[in-house]
């Protein structure tokens, strides 16, 4: 099985070209925007990551008030190694820490709705998301 040879890392300091590798796999624009990026993830509550041996296959970050709210800007997983596991087993770390909180908040693409529905989010019913977004791929 893949997932025997996968490690879930809990760190916030990561190799910057494994990192901006990944983003560019998935064709995310903040991998235009390196150093930011770089202090975006180390400046967060928790990132956490898959590894296969050196290889960066996934990452999520979290934003937290450590007491009531979460909310989770980044999950991707490298385009070769989507569909077995990897982001649910990134995203089961995250609900170990912050699943008790009053609120876990994120803005899924239309591609992820239904992965993190899986995962038990739920449509914002009577709440609209809302945001100011400077990213260019949208
Ligand atoms: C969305 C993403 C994070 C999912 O990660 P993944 O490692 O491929 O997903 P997993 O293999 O852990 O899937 C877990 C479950 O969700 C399902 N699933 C995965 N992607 C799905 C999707 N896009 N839509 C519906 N279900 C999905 C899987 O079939 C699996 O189902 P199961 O409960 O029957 O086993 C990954 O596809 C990705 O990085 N996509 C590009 C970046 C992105 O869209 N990130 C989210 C931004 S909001």
């Amino acid at each position: 099985m893949e997932n025997d040879v996968i490690e879930i890392r809990d760190e916030k300091e990561l190799p910057r070209e494994k990192v901006l590798a990944l983003y560019q796999a998935c064709r995310w624009s903040a991998a235009d925007k390196p150093d930011e990026l770089l202090r975006a993830l180390a400046g967060s509550h928790s990132v956490i990551s898959a590894w296969k041996g050196e290889e960066l296959l996934g990452l999520a970050n979290a934003i937290s008030d450590g007491a009531l709210v979460v909310y989770y800007p980044h999950l991707l997983v490298s385009p070769s190694h989507q569909q077995s596991g990897i982001g649910r087993r990134i995203m089961q770390k995250m609900n170990e820490r912050y699943g008790s909180l009053h609120q876990q908040v994120l803005l899924a693409v239309d591609d992820a709705y239904g992965f993190y529905q899986r995962l038990g989010f739920r449509d914002t019913a009577g709440v609209r998301p809302m945001w100011v977004y400077h990213g260019s791929d949208m």
